[in-house]
């Protein structure tokens, strides 16, 4: 094989590839959105999660300081925040639009019924917005 051919046949199997590697990048671009929520006395933060109708979310849940659980109703969500431990990944696509309350599921002390959020699920494409 002579070297030209050798750099030609060098180019052909780099550009088959490479694209391999992009669509990986291009499959992680086109997967969920990645939220983070943070529980801690007495409220979870963002307060207020908006997403759009049909689109993929994945909230990732941690406690910041004690023992406190994720519950959203609407979506059979209900999830222990154990103090220290990794994030807790739920993966949501609402199909409805509305505003759903997100709870905390264990009891964390005097402002426990207090620690509420919720989750807005927009029409359209209103979850893309900061
Ligand atoms: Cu936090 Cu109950």
């Amino acid at each position: 094989m002579s070297l030209k051919k050798h750099i030609l046949l060098c180019a052909l199997l780099s550009s088959v590839l490479i694209p391999g590697s992009q669509t990986a990048s291009a499959r992680q671009a086109t997967g969920p959105r990645v939220i983070d929520v943070i529980a801690r006395r007495y409220a979870f933060e963002p307060p207020e999660i908006q997403v759009a109708v049909g689109e993929a979310v994945r909230l990732m849940v941690r406690s910041a300081d004690g023992l406190h659980g994720i519950e959203i109703k609407q979506f059979r969500v209900k999830k222990e925040l154990e103090r220290g431990a990794k994030p807790v990944a739920i993966d949501l696509k609402p199909d409805t639009a509305g505003r759903f309350p997100i709870l905390c599921s264990e009891f964390c002390g005097e402002g426990h019924e207090d620690m509420t959020g919720a989750l807005v699920v927009v029409a359209g494409d209103a979850g893309a917005a900061p």
